[in-house]
């Protein structure tokens, strides 16, 4: 069987998960956030104390790690070694090691296969850095998301405050923007949009009307497909 692949790219920020989503629950689709996975090294990089930028270190630590990914109701958790770290990986904290660990290609190259197993046996919405460039390069649709670094801050400002965090905007925009740079300026699988990526800037965008120009995008390409 041809399983359909949408791969959503863009910075922090941007609305990817959200918006992939509420597409995945209309279409039906398995939605798999790639970025839970670096955050879960993450977690455990930073349980063992180890600077998330010590590509030696960290590389020598992957051998310990067992990540699974399990959707129950449709809803993505993560394990960490047996454990459930689906809260601890959305941490403020842990935004920082996912972001530091990403750039270190040894973990680039141990959680590959585990992104292109999910799409070799389900439609799959996956979104991420570098779906379409270098996961999925072959996807049927590829959209990158993008928005500019305030709005993305304000909205990311207001989900922390909704969870009760105390950080300020500008904390969290210089964090956006530090991440930016991070993502974007690695040696290895960089943000970037792919060359036949379809653009989409969402600033200033409601979430409903992000919404239904990725669904009609996805749908007319992938009727498309098979007709
Ligand atoms: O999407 P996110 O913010 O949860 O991702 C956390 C970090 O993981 C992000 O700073 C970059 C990295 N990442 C990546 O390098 N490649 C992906 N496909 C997904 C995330």
């Amino acid at each position: 069987m041809n399983y359909i692949s949408i791969a959503i790219d863009g910075p922090s920020g941007a609305g990817k998960s959200t918006i992939s989503k509420e597409v995945a629950k209309k279409m039906g689709y398995l939605y798999v956030d790639t970025g839970a996975i670096y955050r879960t090294v993450g977690v455990f990089v930073r349980t063992h104390g180890v600077d998330p930028r010590d590509a030696e270190n960290v590389a020598a630590l992957l051998p310990q790690i067992k990540i699974e990914m399990r959707h129950v109701d449709g809803m993505q958790r993560m394990y960490l070694n047996g454990t459930d770290v689906t809260e601890t990986i959305r941490e403020h904290e842990i935004s920082r090691y996912a972001s530091d660990v990403s750039a270190i290609p040894a973990v680039r190259a141990f959680l590959l296969e585990m992104q292109r197993k999910f799409a070799q046996t389900n439609h799959v919405i996956m979104d991420g850095r570098d779906i379409g460039t270098v996961v999925l390069p072959n996807a049927t649709v590829k959209i990158f998301l993008t928005a500019t670094a305030e709005d993305r801050a304000q909205r990311r400002y207001l989900e922390l405050c909704a969870k009760g965090s105390d950080i300020t905007y500008e904390q969290v925009l210089e964090d956006m923007k530090r991440r930016d740079e991070n993502d974007s300026a690695r040696a290895i699988a960089p943000l970037k949009a792919a060359d036949d990526a379809v653009l989409l800037d969402t600033t200033g965008f409601e979430l409903e009307q992000s919404i239904s120009a990725i669904t009609e995008l996805i749908e007319k390409r992938v009727s498309d497909e098979t007709v």
